[in-house]
């Protein structure tokens, strides 16, 4: 069968990478989160007290950083790992979540990540999901989703996922995180978060992961007949 690369852009927390590594597992496809590269970068440069505000430092920062999906058996989908360490974890922290858009803002850092995300697609039978997938990094693909949800209903399925690590974490404090990411990521100037005009349109306010999966493998089968 036809192998296509498949992108998922949209706001934080809509459930694109679930339903990105859903896909890749149903079409046997590779699941890239770009966010994850974004979000090494970010650790890299808190770790290091890189000043990011200046651009030849950043540039000879990210000269260091070399980033590695490995396939993770156990998970059955890959971890990020830095400089041959693995930071999937580490990655997920809030303290990542409140710098990463700034960071993922930088015109050094976007040509750096998108570049490696461009070799990643050269084999197809990808699904990647990010900001800028279907806009920038893969402009041509077959299929282009885009998904949105209810800001309430995000707010209630982060907080879910980070009060299992972090039980002192509040409602208001996941709230703030995600609207100010949606800000930065829909504003900043280098290839903002917006959708492609050929990109379809997943709500999943009132889907459960089952009907947003059927429905998004109905999308593929329709491209790939
Ligand atoms: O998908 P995520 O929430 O893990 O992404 C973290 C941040 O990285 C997000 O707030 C914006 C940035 N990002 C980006 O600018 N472009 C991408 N393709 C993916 C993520």
């Amino acid at each position: 069968m036809k192998k296509i690369i498949i992108t998922i852009d949209g706001y934080s927390s809509c459930g694109k990478s679930t339903l990105a590594r859903q896909l890749a597992a149903e079409l046997n496809y590779t699941f890239i989160d770009s966010g994850a590269m974004y979000r090494a970068i970010t650790l890299y440069f808190l770790r290091n007290h890189v000043n990011w505000n200046n651009a030849a430092t950043v540039a000879s920062a990210l000269k260091k950083i070399s980033l590695e999906f490995v396939f993770n058996p156990a998970k059955g989908s890959s971890d990020m790992y830095m400089n041959g360490e693995n930071v999937e974890v580490m990655i997920r922290e809030m303290l990542i979540s409140e710098n990463v858009s700034a960071i993922a803002a930088i015109a050094e850092v976007r040509t750096f990540a998108v570049a490696q995300q461009q070799k990643m697609g050269v084999a197809s039978g990808i699904v990647m999901d990010g900001r800028d997938i279907g806009t920038t990094v893969f402009p041509h693909a077959a299929l282009k989703l885009f998904m949105t949800a209810d800001i309430a209903v995000r707010v209630q399925r982060r907080y879910k996922e980070l009060m299992l690590k972090n039980p002192g974490i509040t409602i208001e404090e996941v709230k703030n995180n995600l609207e100010m990411r949606d800000y930065i990521d829909t504003n900043r100037e280098i290839s903002p978060l917006h959708k492609a005009d050929d990109a379809i349109v997943i709500d999943n306010t009132d889907l459960t992961m089952e009907q947003q999966l059927k429905k998004a493998l109905k999308l593929v089968h329709e491209k790939i007949k």
